[in-house]
């Protein structure tokens, strides 16, 4: 029997491939605009990073890391996010000490769950994803949402929907924390064992359950918004008075209290709308953790930021109908006539491409005709035909596909006779 793919993964090939790269581009473009500046840390890393970040009680920790022993002993997990890393390298680069601060980083790159697939729901995905570290201004918050949201217009998604909660700062968070274990602990063995062990440990979990979601307490748990404190509920206040100004839309769900343990004061998520789109429908998480690089080992810094998925953004795309405008054609396609031809064809390609245009030619030795056939199927803007005679006599037919005018050229100035062509 073949080897197939594992379950939960993909091939993403000729056809696809170009709408990630269209949207990866868009991504980095963006990136340059608001002054993120690209990080790539390791796919792996020591197990312990994501027990302190991500949370132990979490989903993600407790049953979808890809986490092995090395050959030295060490326990190492497959990076199931990309917050920890970052936060990992600010803390070991002291990039808290730079000049620029905040310090605004972004990274491209695959991620690994152990989650149940399902449509927009992978083993390995990839995430674009910012972190801003430095700064305890709203502002940034505002920043780091609009960019998220200007990436997925800029593609042609209109149906987005912003959703934002605040989980407020360390003693909202206790207050609610506490109402929480009293609200829960006398049905609490209804719950599921997870939960149970979650009540004392870290009960906001609970209200993330995906197996008790549908439990009738869920309904009228005891909302974090009822127990931000003034200074928390001043800063959600500022965060969405920039919104605001942004005119960005967004809707408050004070049950929004993301998979990860590290959040506190803002979290958001952005939502597709589209009718017809999956059961999942979030494409973009994030929010502020404050305290993380502490607990990673650096000096009290603020941070927030998002991640998103573009296996998610191109379900999306999808939903909506958005086809991206991809630049399928190349600019030349060789076709040679005999062997001298064909071995001159071999620096014709190569000055084609050194002058910064798409070329190529057949290697199957087929015949005119299928040569023609296979420019088309390159969808190739000319042809340049060259026989034997024309060698001789220092000449080259270019025919442009779209006119089907031929036009002769000096073979010995192609280049720039071409490029005159093209204009
Ligand atoms: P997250 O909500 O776990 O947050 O994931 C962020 C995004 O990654 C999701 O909204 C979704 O687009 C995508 N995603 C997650 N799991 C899958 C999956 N199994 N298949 C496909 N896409 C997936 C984080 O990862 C945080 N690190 C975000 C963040 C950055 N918060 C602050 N900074």
């Amino acid at each position: 029997m073949s080897i197939q793919i594992p379950r939960g993964t993909q091939d993403i090939r000729s056809g696809d491939v170009e709408k990630w790269q269209l949207i990866e581009a868009k991504a980095r473009e963006l990136c340059d605009l608001y002054q993120y500046k690209e990080i790539r840390t390791p796919i792996f890393e020591h197990t312990e990073l994501f027990l302190r970040s991500v949370g132990d009680t979490t989903d993600i920790v407790q049953k979808e890391m890809y986490t092995f022993e090395d050959r030295g002993g060490r326990s190492i997990t497959l990076r199931p996010e990309g917050t920890a890393s970052t936060v990992r390298a600010f803390v070991e680069h002291k990039m808290f000490g730079e000049a620029n601060q905040p310090v605004k980083l972004y990274y491209m790159g695959p991620m690994f769950r152990y989650e149940r697939p399902q449509a927009g729901r992978f083993r390995q995905f990839v995430q674009f994803g910012i972190e801003a570290l430095g700064s305890a201004d709203p502002a940034i918050d505002a920043e780091v949402i609009s960019l998220a949201r200007h990436l997925y217009q800029a593609l042609g998604l209109k149906k987005l929907k912003l959703v934002i909660n605040s989980l407020g700062d360390k003693e909202s968070r206790n207050a609610h924390r506490e109402a929480l274990i009293e609200y829960f602990r006398p049905r609490i063995g209804e719950f599921c064992h997870d939960c149970q062990n979650r009540l004392e440990k870290n009960p906001m979990r609970i209200l993330d359950c995906k197996k008790d979601h549908n439990h009738e307490l869920m309904k009228s748990a005891p909302s974090i918004i009822d127990y931000l404190n003034e200074e928390s509920k001043n800063y959600f206040e500022k965060v969405q008075k920039y919104l605001t100004a942004l005119n960005i839309p967004f809707e408050i769900d004070p049950n929004l209290v993301r998979g990860l343990d590290y959040y506190n004061h803002t979290a958001f998520e952005i939502m597709s709308d589209a009718e017809g789109f999956g059961s999942i429908t979030t494409l973009c998480g994030g929010g502020r953790y404050n305290g993380l690089v502490e607990e990673i080992g650096g000096p009290e810094t603020p941070g927030i930021g998002f991640a998103l998925s573009i296996e998610r953004f191109i379900a999306a795309l999808e939903a909506e109908s958005i086809e991206l405008s991809l630049n399928k054609g190349i600019d030349c396609y060789v076709v040679a006539l005999g062997d001298e031809a064909k071995d001159y064809s071999v620096s014709l390609l190569q000055q084609l491409r050194s002058a910064g245009y798409s070329a190529e030619r057949d290697y199957l030795n087929r015949k005119i005709k299928a040569q023609f056939k296979a420019a088309d199927r390159l969808q190739a803007s000319y042809v340049a035909i060259l026989g034997e005679d024309e060698l001789k006599a220092n000449k080259i037919n270019v025919k442009s596909m779209k006119t089907g005018e031929q036009t002769e050229l000096e073979l010995d100035q192609f280049i720039d006779q071409f490029t005159l062509l093209n204009k």
